[in-house]
């Protein structure tokens, strides 16, 4: 069984997901860190942006594992812990121009799909019902305004001790939404037989029991 949860930037999908999967017993697998993954190593080891080649050798021999780790899901990179260094504004500024690479979206659509071929998953990103997983039983386009998406990320940030200015997220967010849905490979949409949840007036447990509701439905009509 696959769950496909697509959506802009801070719609809550990894959240919703993380939950939903524990629901369900089924994996998470946040596609979204394995794009920040590559981008990650390529600022460390200094490699432009522009050089597509460079950035696509680096995605062909990166190693990415999931782990639960009392409850927590981290992410390994070439065996290294590196969940919080995932999520630096750096990350995010660079993130949507390392994932309009061809040659980087092919790798990491090949390892998503290895991993939703091995278990039950529940998948978010940008193109997992239009592309990863387009034959995914259930699939869900979360929404929400943009300034209650900064709002979210803004607390996000503030709970670890990190203060930024609304205006600015507002403006990083609309900015990665328009690269992402503009660029020519695989740009966020809704696919056409996704049911689409705007969040923006939701509580987490309010899109967690919608969206396990579409779950039970599938399997009822399945079996
Ligand atoms: O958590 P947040 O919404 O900030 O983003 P994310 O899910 O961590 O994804 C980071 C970036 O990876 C996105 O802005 C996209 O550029 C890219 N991405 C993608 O292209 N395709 C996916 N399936 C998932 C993420
Ligand atoms: O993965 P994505 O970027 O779509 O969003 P996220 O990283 O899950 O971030 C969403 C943030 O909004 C988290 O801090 C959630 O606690 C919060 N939130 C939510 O996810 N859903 C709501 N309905 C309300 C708040």
């Amino acid at each position: 069984m696959q769950v496909a949860i697509d959506g802009p930037a801070s719609a809550g999908k990894s959240t919703v997901s993380k939950i939903v999967a524990e629901r369900l017993s089924f994996i998470y697998i946040d596609t979204g860190a394995m794009y920040r993954a590559v981008t990650l190593l390529a600022i460390e080891r200094g490699v432009a942006l522009s050089d597509e080649e460079s950035i696509t050798t680096l995605a062909k021999a990166i190693i990415i594992d999931f782990r639960l780790i009392d409850g927590v899901q981290h992410i390994y990179i070439n065996q290294i812990d590196r969940t919080d260094d995932i999520r630096t504004p750096e990350v995010a500024a660079n993130v949507s121009a390392v994932s309009a690479i061809a040659g980087v979206r092919e790798q990491m659509v090949a390892l998503q799909r290895n991993l939703a071929g091995e278990h039950d998953v529940v998948m978010d990103g940008r193109d997992i019902g239009t592309t990863v997983l387009p034959n995914a039983k259930v699939k869900i386009f979360l929404t929400a305004s943009v300034e209650s998406r900064a709002k979210r990320r803004q607390e996000d940030f503030q709970s670890k001790g990190i203060n930024l200015a609304l205006a600015q997220l507002e403006q990083d967010i609309s900015a990665r939404d328009y690269k992402d849905s503009h660029r020519a490979i695989s740009p966020l949409k809704k696919a056409h037989d996704a049911v689409e949840i705007d969040t923006t007036n939701m509580t987490i447990s309010d899109v967690v029991e919608a969206i396990i509701a579409v779950v039970k439905k599938n399997q009822e009509k399945n079996s």
